[in-house]
């Protein structure tokens, strides 16, 4: 008999390896991956590129009234085998990852039309289960009845350091402070806003990475996901 299928919500603080432990499990289980912070990360590129939003302002509402000419797809790159965002039929995957986007993605994802609008997209992908989804507000109001919920920190010290390294691998001029001090803003404002702040599920698993090995954290969740496969 085939298994039953779950969601697996998978929450957390920025750059706690997340999308690396989400994209594992993905493969291991044959479920599809969905990264919902590429999704916030997506609107806040279109929000720069028609100037709603930069260092000194943001105007809210001539986002707002923009939404509905934001489309955002996925798909899936042959050579990793991996999804990768489109906006508005452009594949922005690389330039969606870039600290300047980081600057201004958690005030992006504040702003709660935004927030209706990609939340409900992400429901309608989980609709046939099957899903490993990872963001903030996941296993709190995107999927409250996943089957399996994590929430992953670690310190922001080795988050940053984490953040700093892969950014540097990736030929970005920044400076270890300049990544700290994003981490924390964003952690500070996705923690705070008034609309579906990041926060633990009272039913979901919390995991500190700081102290393990990529391959440990691995093992430990996918063990848990098969026990919840087999239960439910
Ligand atoms: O996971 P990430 O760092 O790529 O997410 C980018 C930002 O998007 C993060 O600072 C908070 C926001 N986000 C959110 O509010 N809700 C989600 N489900 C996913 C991300």
């Amino acid at each position: 008999m085939e298994d039953k299928k779950i969601i697996i919500a998978i929450d957390g603080h920025s750059s706690t390896g997340k999308s690396t432990v989400a994209k594992q499990l993905a493969k291991a289980l044959g479920y599809i991956y969905v990264d919902t912070g590429a999704m916030y990360r997506a609107v806040s590129l279109y929000a720069m590129r028609n100037g709603y939003i930069d260092e000194s302002h943001f105007d809210e509402e001539a986002l707002e009234k923009s939404l509905p000419g934001i489309d955002l797809q996925f798909e899936i790159n042959p050579k990793t085998g991996l999804a990768e965002v489109l906006l508005n039929d452009e594949n922005i995957e690389q330039e969606i990852r870039t600290l300047r986007v980081s600057k201004h993605v958690s005030k992006i994802a504040a702003v709660s039309k935004v927030r209706k609008k990609l939340v409900e997209q992400q429901q309608k992908m989980g609709v046939e289960k099957g899903v490993v989804m990872d963001g903030r507000d996941i296993g709190t109001v995107v999927f409250p009845n996943a089957e399996l919920k994590l929430f992953m920190t670690a310190t922001a010290k080795d988050r940053a350091e984490r953040r700093y390294i892969e950014l540097k691998e990736k030929g970005e001029n920044v400076t270890y402070e300049d990544v700290l001090k994003n981490v924390v803003n964003r952690d500070h404002i996705d923690s705070t806003r008034k609309d579906s702040p990041l926060k633990k599920a009272k039913d979901a698993i919390k995991i500190d990475n700081s102290n393990l090995t990529l391959d440990e954290q691995f093992k430990q969740i996918l063990k848990l996901a098969k026990a919840t496969i087999i239960a439910s």
